[in-house]
């Protein structure tokens, strides 16, 4: 069922995805994991794959960047491509001294001053829950394999480049990173009483203004996303 946004059949999304906002992560992804894998999105250059990850169907959409575009992605999938299951897999500053570049950071909620929920349906919803489910699973996943994760409140802001470098109200209310996505992707998850949440690598540290490079991004990102997939193929 192609929507004004996404040209794939209904039956080419499968109903686990995983969402990194940059297209070419998603053709990297899907090149280097999955079985099989075809393209069954290029509409706006949003590239989507699926194929199979050890045997189970699950297909990597990019999202794009922001709210604007996570919101129209995420809505689609869960409503007209019935899907159940989403994780978001990107970067995100950190607003901490001791969450520093290339952890790994779950998010058990989402807080954003956005006007995006007023619009689409719901006033002041200023935070929302990831999945229990979900979160649940990816932990006990990292445990097993032994990769290191931490878990908190993530701050979806709307501005990338902002002149307020006074981030202590965010932290005065549980952020631990700021990134450009989850609480759009959390808004729809509650609105369609569906499952995600936001699996980030901390790619920069705005209090240390530490940076990540770029072989260790690729190896980083690389953990983050075996970590997914591995446990979005227990759901
Ligand atoms: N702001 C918003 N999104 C981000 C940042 C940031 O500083 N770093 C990584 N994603």
């Amino acid at each position: 069922m192609p929507t004004v946004h996404i040209e794939a059949k209904k039956e080419d999304v499968a109903k686990r995805v995983l969402m990194p906002g940059d297209p070419n992560r998603a053709r990297y992804i899907a090149i280097k994991y999955l079985e099989n894998p075809r393209i069954v999105n290029s509409l706006r250059g949003e590239f989507a794959f699926t194929g199979k990850y050890k045997g189970v169907d699950v297909t990597i959409f990019s999202s794009g960047m922001g709210i604007g575009s996570m919101g129209i992605y995420s809505y689609e999938l869960f409503n007209d491509y019935d899907v159940d299951y989403i994780i978001r897999i990107g970067t995100a500053g950190s607003y901490l001294d001791d969450l520093k570049v290339y952890d790994l950071l779950l998010a058990d909620s989402v807080y954003s001053k956005t006007y995006f929920d007023e619009e689409a349906g719901h006033e002041n919803v200023e935070v929302i829950n990831s999945s229990f489910d979900l979160n649940s699973t990816i932990m006990d996943t990292a445990l097993l394999k032994n990769i290191k994760l931490k878990t908190g409140r993530v701050h979806t802001t709307e501005a990338f480049y902002t002149e307020n470098k006074n981030y202590q109200p965010f932290i005065d209310l549980g952020c631990m990173a700021v990134e450009m996505e989850t609480y759009a992707l959390l808004y729809n998850a509650k609105k369609f009483m569906k499952h995600a949440t936001a699996l980030l690598t901390i790619s920069d540290n705005l209090i240390t203004h530490e940076e990540i490079d770029s072989e260790a991004r690729e190896k980083k990102l690389d953990e983050m996303i075996v970590l997914a997939l591995e446990s979005i193929i227990k759901k």
